[in-house]
């Protein structure tokens, strides 16, 4: 295999060798392959000579490479589990794919079109983009917290550098000198000189400030998708999420999509530019009311600089930025053919948007109309399938399209009003987004998604027993299905709809918990976690609440029939967690209200993968999982010494 490598890169710096021939002299110059533009990493890739697309299949396990012209789909690529994002060699002989559940990189050689090569890298790998001269791959390890930086011709990491939670995208300037990378669920932007190897300033999205009307757009900035350079290299946009976390949760006043615009110059956010929602997206539709937009997801320039295009993934829509006059949004394109637009591309020509829908797996194209201030965007013919077959179950793909869809329009009954947000817009795709919201109960911490199903009751108190009482969430809080009295039994199209969804947070590949980095390489405990593991089991008296497959007793809330039920509340515990805001409540089954809740006792989270999920207890109110432990009170657990609580923290940490 290794000499095989060998002779390939033989070849290549061999086709780098430009042989210029006349009659009577030779010259032999070697020129070497030098990106000229900043580059970001996408889930869609267009190469430097615009005829290919790339585009990482992300639940299908495939990247399919299609000609950008005729848009056949030339070869898909089977790769390695989730693959997320690309990044492309400035030479265009390989396409490097980040693949999340096996914490590696698969590298595709173009010419042979399948995976020649994977390198090892941290937990759940995501953004990567190449060096200038292709000597390096950088790629963000998203459940680390680093940044791998990979020797290209040894394919090794090199170094990997600690640059704080999330790393999401990342991006390289034009002069190769800098990289920036976004943190997916604080805001925070890491600016990363590339020769130094080290972080080198953290630019921090501002808060957006409260209004006097709480339906104008405000709050936290969490979800940050992509970071793309504009043309001339001086800004940046930067899609994401506003979270108003400090009003109570309600339809219209919790969720707003922006667009934040970074100076590359100074490295700092331009504040008066950000992009919100009755602000600088202000466009009304034919009843003269204002479009609302969600999950803005990804960017790409007009050649010129005159405009910028921002797909919606939530809402499915395209947004047109009018950058020559002023910048605000002159254009809402409304549902882009597919499901889940995630991705887009620009030819080189300026001509057409090359849009990757996510869900349905297909190639939406939409003309430009060219550079003119008064051009509109209009969608041209069908979008195109980009793979042979979706693997998954139908209901799992349905449910999971609906988990990340905002638009009203779609389904049996709406699962949001006005095309506001979608599950995805507090769950950060699919996960917790360390943000604690205020709700008539009290402050409660978005919780992760991962193996929610197995888990008994929903919901930090354990007060729904069926997944259908998420009609709750989805009229209280996305404003959807508000026709519907939940007191009455469902129509069966929209029950439908919750058996869909539960079919995709049930499904083992929807969040598989990720790997712990508190384990040995071989996958073992460590010592100390194996003392923590005896405690736990022991005199930690751990496991009287989180016992089981999946850490809590939950499960056994059940009736007489053996049915689960939120009327049985011998399960909840009352461990001194209480917050001085919570409230006792009438609970919220569906129909007639008959789970009261002393706002006191909480129902046994799961600890699977509880390590990457801090802040802790249902008000987010323990930042570690010592201080968690430490915090159990009302004799739930023994008194323990500090060497004890670190034991059992590590074993906690260990637990996948
Ligand atoms: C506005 C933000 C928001 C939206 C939108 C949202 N959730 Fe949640 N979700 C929360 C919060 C906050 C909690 C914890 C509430 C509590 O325990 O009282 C939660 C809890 C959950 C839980 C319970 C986890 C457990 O194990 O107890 C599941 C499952 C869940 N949400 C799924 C969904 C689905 C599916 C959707 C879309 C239909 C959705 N959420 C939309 C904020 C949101
Ligand atoms: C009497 C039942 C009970 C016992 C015993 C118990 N826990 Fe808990 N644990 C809970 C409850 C209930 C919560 C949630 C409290 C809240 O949200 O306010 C919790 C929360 C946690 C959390 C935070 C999880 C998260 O996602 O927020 C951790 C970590 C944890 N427990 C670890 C432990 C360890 C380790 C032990 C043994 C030393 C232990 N627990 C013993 C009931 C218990």
């Amino acid at each position: 295999m290794k000499w095989k490598r060998l002779l390939q890169l033989t070849i290549l710096s061999a086709a780098t060798i430009v042989v210029a021939s006349c009659q009577h002299e030779q010259a032999v110059t070697i020129k070497q392959l030098v990106r000229d533009h900043a580059a970001h990493s996408d889930n869609m890739l267009l190469n430097d000579k615009g005829d290919t697309l790339y585009v990482a299949n992300m639940d299908i396990n495939t990247v399919s490479i299609l000609d950008a012209k005729t848009k056949k789909v030339q070869a898909e690529v089977s790769v390695g589990k989730e693959p997320r994002q690309l990044a492309l060699s400035p030479d265009d002989q390989y396409v490097y794919v980040s693949c999340l559940y096996d914490n590696q990189v698969d590298v595709i050689s173009t010419k042979e079109k399948k995976v020649v090569d994977s390198i090892e890298v941290g937990i759940q790998p995501y953004g990567l983009v190449t060096s200038q001269n292709g000597d390096t791959l950088y790629v963000a390890n998203y459940q680390s917290g680093t940044l791998s930086i990979i020797d290209t011709d040894e394919r090794k990491e090199k170094k990997e550098l600690k640059i704080g939670d999330r790393p999401r995208t990342v991006t390289i300037t034009k002069d190769g000198k800098k990289l920036y990378v976004p943190h997916y669920l604080d805001g925070d932007i890491s600016v990363i000189d590339t020769e130094k190897e080290k972080v080198t300033k953290t630019i921090k999205l501002a808060a957006s400030p409260d209004q006097p009307d709480r339906k104008k757009s405000q709050g936290v900035p969490n979800t940050v998708e992509q970071f793309v350079i504009s043309p001339d290299g001086k800004k940046a946009f930067v899609p994401h999420l506003l979270t108003n976390i400090d009003t109570p949760i309600n339809f219209e006043e919790t969720i707003f999509p922006a667009v934040s615009v970074i100076d590359l110059e100074k490295d700092e956010e331009i504040i008066d530019e950000r992009k919100e929602l009755f602000d600088e997206i202000n466009i009304r539709d034919v009843k003269n009311e204002n479009m609302i937009v969600s999950n803005p997801y990804d960017v790409a320039f007009q050649p010129d600089g005159s405009k910028a295009y921002v797909v919606m993934s939530g809402s499915e829509d395209l947004v047109v930025f009018d950058l020559t006059r002023g910048g605000n949004a002159t254009q809402i394109l409304r549902r882009i053919k597919g499901d889940n637009p995630r991705g887009i591309a620009i030819s080189k020509d300026g001509q057409t948007l090359f849009v990757h829908n996510a869900m349905s797996h297909d190639l939406a194209t939409i003309q430009t109309g060219g550079d003119s201030p008064y051009a509109r965007v209009k969608m041209t013919g069908e979008p195109v399938k980009l793979i042979k077959k979706d693997p998954l179950p139908k209901d799992v793909r349905e449910g999971k399209t609906i988990f990340y869809s905002a638009n009203s329009d779609e389904f049996a009954a709406s699962i949001t009003g006005n095309n506001w947000m979608s599950c995805a817009s507090c769950h950060a795709d699919g996960d917790m987004n360390r943000l604690t919201l205020m709700t008539p109960k009290g402050p409660r911490n978005i919780p992760s998604n991962v193996v929610t199903t197995e888990t008994g009751l929903f919901l930090w108190d354990g007060t729904r027993n069926e997944f259908a009482d998420y009609i709750h969430t989805v009229q209280g809080e996305m404003g959807g299905m508000t026709e519907l009295d939940p007191a009455k039994p469902m129509p069966e199209d929209v029950q439908h709809m919750y058996d869909l969804i539960f079919a995709f947070l049930q499904d083992p590949n929807s969040f598989p918990p990720p790997q712990s980095p508190y384990r040995q390489k071989d996958g073992r405990l460590t010592d100390t976690a194996s003392q923590g593991e005896q405690l736990f089991n022991g005199k930690g008296n751990c496991l009287s609440c989180h016992g089981g497959e999946f850490f809590t007793d939950s499960p056994k809330a059940v009736n007489e029939e053996g049915k689960l039920t939120e009327l049985n509340t011998n399960f909840l515990h009352d461990i001194g967690t209480g917050n001085k805001l919570d409230v006792p409540s009438k609970g919220d089954a569906r129909g007639q209200y008959q789970n009261p809740r002393d706002g006191k006792k909480f129902d046994t989270p799961t600890l699977r993968g509880v390590w990457a999920t801090a802040p802790y207890f249902h008000d987010g109110s323990a930042e570690t999982i010592e201080e968690a432990i430490e915090r159990h009170g009302n004799d739930s657990i023994p008194k323990l010494s500090k060497g004890e609580v670190t034991a059992i923290a590590e074993y906690v940490k260990s637990i996948e």
